[in-house]
C-alpha cells in the first residue's frame, strides 16, 4: 500500500463521532483534497474505521446483550423514555393467516362403503398438496369407550396441521373433550349395495390377499365360507 507523504494527518483529525453528523459535503471535500490511503476507492481509511468501529461496537453489544440475558440497564431505561408502546400496540396483532381450507379433517371411514378406494386417493392428494394424511391400522374397532375416544382425540389433535386423519371409527366429539372440532367429511351407501357387499366380503373377503374377513367372522367354518 502506497503511503501518501500528508498521509500522517489521516488519523490525527476531528474524532470520528463529530465527523459523522457532519455528514457527506464535508467529508467528500477533505476526501478530494487529502486523498488519504483508501482501501476501496470510494471510501477514505477514516470512514473504513469508523465502520469497523461501529460493527464492533454492535457485535460487542450483541454479545453483551446474549451474556447478561437481556438488555443492558441502559437500553431498557432509553425504552422507558421513549415509551411503552410496541408494535403490537400501534398496529394490533397481525391478522390471523385465514386458510382456504380447512386444516383439521376426519374421515371416519364406514365398512363397505369405499373407503379403501378414497384412502388411496386421499394418499396421492396428500402428496400432491402437501397435507398430513394420518391413517389407522385398526380396521375391527370402531367403537370406543369414553377413556379411548379420549386418547384418541388427544392423538389426532396433536397431528402435524394440516392434517386429514381417517379410521373405521364412530363419531367422535372433540369439543366434548376440549378439543376443535374438524370438518368430517365420510362417503356413504346405498344400504343394500352396501348390505350386500358386507355379506360377500365376510363370507369370501375381497381377493386383495388381506385376511380381514376370517377376523369378521370368526365362527365360520371353512366348508360354510366356501359353499
Ligand atoms: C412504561 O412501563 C413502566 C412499567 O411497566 C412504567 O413504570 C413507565 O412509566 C412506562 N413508561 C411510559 C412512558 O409509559
Ligand atoms: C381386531 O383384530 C385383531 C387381529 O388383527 C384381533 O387380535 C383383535 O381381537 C380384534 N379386535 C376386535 C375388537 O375384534
Ligand atoms: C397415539 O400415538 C402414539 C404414537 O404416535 C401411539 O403409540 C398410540 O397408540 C396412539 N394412541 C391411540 C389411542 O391411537
Ligand atoms: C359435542 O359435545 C358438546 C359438549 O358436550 C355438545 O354440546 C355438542 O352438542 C356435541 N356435538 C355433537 C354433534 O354431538
Amino acid at each position: 500500500k502506497k503511503q501518501q507523504p500528508d498521509g500522517g494527518e489521516c488519523p490525527a483529525p476531528r474524532p470520528p463521532a463529530a465527523a459523522a453528523p457532519g455528514g457527506g459535503p464535508g467529508q467528500g471535500g477533505g476526501l478530494m483534497k487529502r486523498r488519504p490511503l483508501s482501501l476501496l476507492p470510494f471510501l477514505s481509511l477514516r470512514d473504513y474505521v469508523f465502520c469497523m468501529a461501529t460493527l464492533l461496537l454492535f457485535c460487542t453489544g450483541s454479545l453483551f446483550y446474549q451474556l447478561n440475558g437481556g438488555p443492558p440497564h441502559f437500553l431498557l431505561a432509553l425504552r422507558q423514555c421513549l415509551g411503552n408502546s410496541t408494535y403490537l400496540d400501534d398496529h394490533g396483532p397481525p391478522p390471523l393467516k385465514v386458510l382456504p381450507f380447512p386444516s383439521q379433517v376426519v374421515y371416519n371411514r364406514v365398512g363397505k362403503c369405499g373407503s379403501r378406494t378414497v384412502v388411496l386417493l386421499l394418499r396421492i392428494l396428500s402428496e400432491k398438496h402437501g397435507f398430513n394424511l394420518v391413517t389407522s391400522d385398526i380396521h375391527n374397532k370402531t367403537r370406543l369407550t369414553k377413556n379411548e375416544q379420549m386418547e384418541l382425540i388427544k392423538n389426532v389433535s396433536t397431528s402435524e396441521q394440516p392434517y386429514l386423519f381417517t379410521r373405521h371409527v364412530h363419531f367422535l366429539n372433540f369439543s366434548r373433550f376440549g378439543g376443535d372440532q374438524p370438518v368430517y367429511i365420510n362417503i356413504i351407501r346405498d344400504p343394500v349395495s352396501r348390505f350386500l357387499s358386507n355379506y360377500f366380503f365376510r363370507r369370501f373377503g375381497d381377493w386383495r390377499g388381506e385376511q380381514n374377513h376370517l377376523i369378521r367372522t370368526p365362527n365360520m367354518r371353512q366348508e360354510e365360507r366356501y359353499l
